[in-house]
């Protein structure tokens, strides 16, 4: 591409996305910011997506792009992978949603539980946010308690129970060791503030635990942390499932991201530590929308025993298309498990490809992750804690990701990235030397 100004760069995209630029003009009128999802987000302007297949998506101007956005983890054999494909269109011409049970209920539910350490039993939903909604409601009525312990930093999807401290806000933030609880988003009533205690994401969240423990029915924990690509010791989720247990508090792991991506079930299998109940989706829909809750059986006969039957429920929940994809897609990673260390092998030398030569030149860049998640920060690093990836160069940041976008690589925007099993090792090359030259071109204007 060669060393090109700012100018010269959006002069170059508005040449090779006229179709986009011009739909995005429309969208100003049509979507309250144009977007559907913040995490859409693209300066000065996104590609509309045309097409999509294994690790390329193509946008309407017939640009091809190696994706690392992966629909923002959903696709983790890759776009459209064949198995998938072919149920889906099988599915679709007996029936898209029935409203009564049907044979890939229990196939998919079988084949989850499974995999997942922690599941004896499963609850279908749409959505992540449907999924820690309805595992927020399980563990407030199995323990007759409302409070719900989160962390700093993680996101559990945008009901009002979850959005709450999900970016870390310098000028809001509070002390390290007890953070403010901090509204995520407007709308959000402060009669909710109470049902939710803010953890540090350090030792001292463990004291709280135990301090907290008559109020509080759970803890929530995403083991990697998404916002940032931050993963969670092993070590750490021992100890918080140690506390959790001998202070009579349920614990959570939302697995929306880490589930069915960095071992065959997710963080559970890898690190070791059983949650009491963990949510999923992204990953097992194989491309169509789900959630999912994982339960122990003894946690459902708790619940089964609370005084109010829970009650959950969804009109497209379970839906035969989403469930003939994910139980297709389960099949396929059930029988191809090595797909995981080859996954893992790109995502180690994607990252330590890129430190490596970051701290060989003494730029402020770094890489963080595990397995095919990562995420690019503009900081020395490492990035151990979401305090850590705070005060950022937002126009670095944003010239970084035109750059990447003008070397035909899609990488979202301060957000978490992914590789996929279809990604290759010649890919994962042709990023490392993008990234290489578009900082190089960044540090060297
Ligand atoms: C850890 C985690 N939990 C929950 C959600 C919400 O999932 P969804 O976007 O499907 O509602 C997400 C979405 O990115 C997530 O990363």
């Amino acid at each position: 591409m060669g060393t090109m100004t700012h100018d010269e760069m959006l002069q170059e995209l508005a040449n090779r996305t006229p179709k986009s630029g011009k739909l995005w003009e429309v969208a100003q009128d049509l979507v309250p910011g144009g977007l559907l999802s913040q995490a859409r987000k693209f300066k000065p302007y996104p590609f509309y997506a045309d097409r999509a297949e294994g690790q390329y998506i193509w946008d309407i101007d017939g640009n091809r792009y190696i994706d690392c956005t992966m629909s923002f983890g959903v696709h983790v054999l890759g776009h459209s992978p064949p198995a998938v494909v072919d149920a889906m269109l099988n599915q679709a011409r007996r029936g898209t949603s029935f409203g009564a049970p049907h044979l890939h209920e229990i196939e998919f539910t079988k084949r989850f539980i499974e995999c997942v350490p922690c599941a004896e039993m499963a609850m279908l939903c749409n959505t992540g946010t449907e999924a820690t909604l309805i595992g927020i409601r399980l563990m407030r009525a199995s323990r007759g308690k409302s409070k719900i312990g989160k962390f700093e930093g993680t996101y559990h999807g945008w009901h009002d129970y979850a959005q709450w401290s999900v970016y870390v806000d310098p000028t809001k933030m509070g002390p390290e060791d007890k953070p403010n609880q901090v509204a995520a988003s407007g709308g959000i009533p402060d009669a909710v503030r109470d049902t939710v205690m803010m953890l540090p994401f350090n030792e001292k969240a463990f004291d709280m635990i135990e301090a907290h423990a008559d109020e509080l029915a759970g803890v929530m924990i995403e083991p990697v942390f998404g916002t940032g690509a931050i993963p969670v010791s092993a070590e750490y989720l021992a100890k918080l499932r140690d506390v959790t247990e001998r202070s009579g508090v349920l614990l959570m792991f939302d697995e929306v991201i880490t589930g069915f991506r960095i071992a065959l079930g997710g963080a559970q299998k890898r690190f070791g530590v059983l949650p009491d109940l963990a949510t999923y989706g992204k990953i097992i829909g194989g491309g169509a929308p789900i959630g999912a809750v994982a339960v122990s059986r003894a946690l459902m006969q708790q619940v089964a025993q609370a005084e109010e039957q829970v009650s959950s429920a969804g009109t497209f929940s379970g839906n035969p298309f989403t469930l003939a994809a994910g139980t297709a897609l389960l099949k396929h990673l059930m029988e191809n498990e090595h797909l995981y260390a080859e996954m893992d092998a790109k995502g180690d030398r994607l990252r330590g490809g890129f430190n490596e030569w970051a701290r060989s030149r003494g730029y402020a860049f770094c890489m963080s992750g595990i397995g095919p998640m990562f995420q690019i920060h503009q900081k020395q690093g490492p990035i151990l804690k979401p305090r850590d990836a705070l005060h950022q160069d937002l126009a670095m940041m944003n010239d970084l990701q035109l750059h990447l976008r003008l070397h035909n690589i899609y990488i979202p925007w301060f957000h978490l990235a992914f590789l996929s099993a279809a990604h290759t090792d010649a890919d994962v090359d042709e990023i490392l030397q993008a990234l290489k030259d578009s900082v190089t071109e960044i540090m060297n204007p």
